[in-house]
C-alpha cells in the first residue's frame, strides 16, 4: 500500500474481532513506528505490548475503576476547550451518537476503557525523566505505526481516556516510576459488521488552518 494511501485511508476503528494479532506483526508496528525523526535522535519512547489475561485484567480494573467512579457521581471529566475546537468536539461526539443501536449500544467511555475488544494494546511510553516537548516524538512514532496497521490490513484507535486512569496502567502493568504512560493504542482486526466501523470523522479544510507567508 502506498503511503498516501495509508494515510487517507487509516479512521479510528472502534470494533474489534477477538482474534489475536501475530507477535511478529506487532513486533513490525513498534519497528515502523521507531523509524519516527527524534530530536537529537533520542529515540526517547518505550512501547510495551499488552495481550491476552494482562489486557483482560487491565480492562476489568479500568472499566471497574470507571464504574465505582461513576456511581459515587465522578464521572471522568471531559476538560472543557475553547472554540473553534468545542464546536468540532460536539459534532464529533453527535455524530457518533448516530450510531447509537438498541442491540449493540455504543459507548464512547466504556468503549475506549475495554480498547473496543482489540486484542492487543500497545502502551507508548516516556521516559519519566524526559521534558513533555518529546512527546512531540512519540506523536511522530505513533502515526508511524498506525499507517503501518492500515497498511497490514489492520484497525486501529488511539486511546487516551485510558491515561486518565494511569495509575491504574501503572499498577496493572508493574511499571516502574521512571516509565510515564502517555498513550494507548488498540489494534486488531476491523470487526466490519458492526456499524461503528464506517464512521469517519470529518476534517476541516486545509486551507482553513493553513497560513502563506511568502
Ligand atoms: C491523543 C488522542 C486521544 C484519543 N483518544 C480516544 C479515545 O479515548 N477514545 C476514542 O474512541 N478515540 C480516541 N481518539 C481518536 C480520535 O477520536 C480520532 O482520531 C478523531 O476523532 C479523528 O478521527 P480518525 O482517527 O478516524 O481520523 C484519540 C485520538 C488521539 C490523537
Amino acid at each position: 500500500m502506498e503511503v498516501r494511501q495509508a494515510i487517507y485511508q487509516r479512521r479510528s476503528i472502534r470494533a474489534f474481532l477477538p482474534e489475536p494479532v501475530a507477535k511478529k506483526t506487532l513486533l513490525q508496528l513498534v519497528d515502523a513506528a521507531i523509524q519516527a525523526p527524534s530530536a537529537r535522535n533520542m529515540q526517547p519512547w518505550q512501547f510495551i505490548v499488552v495481550t491476552g489475561k494482562a489486557r483482560e485484567r487491565l480492562v476489568r480494573q479500568l472499566v471497574r475503576t470507571f464504574e465505582t467512579e461513576a456511581a459515587a457521581g465522578q464521572p471522568l471529566p471531559a476538560p472543557d476547550v475553547p472554540e473553534p475546537y468545542h464546536s468540532r468536539v460536539q459534532q464529533f461526539l453527535e455524530a457518533l451518537q448516530a450510531y447509537q443501536q438498541e442491540a449493540a449500544p455504543f459507548d464512547l467511555l466504556r468503549g475506549s476503557l475495554s480498547f473496543y475488544g482489540a486484542p492487543a494494546v500497545i502502551l507508548v511510553a516516556l521516559d519519566q525523566r524526559l521534558a513533555p516537548d518529546r512527546l512531540f516524538d512519540l506523536g511522530a512514532a505513533t502515526q508511524n505505526l498506525l499507517l503501518m496497521a492500515q497498511s497490514l490490513g489492520l484497525g486501529t484507535c488511539v486511546i487516551g481516556i485510558a491515561i486518565r486512569y494511569k495509575h491504574i496502567i501503572r499498577e496493572e502493568l508493574q511499571l516502574p516510576e521512571s516509565v510515564n504512560p502517555v498513550m494507548t493504542i488498540a489494534v486488531g482486526k476491523t470487526d466490519a459488521s458492526q456499524p461503528i466501523t464506517t464512521f469517519r470523522a470529518g476534517r476541516q479544510d486545509a486551507a482553513d488552518c493553513l497560513t502563506w507567508i511568502d
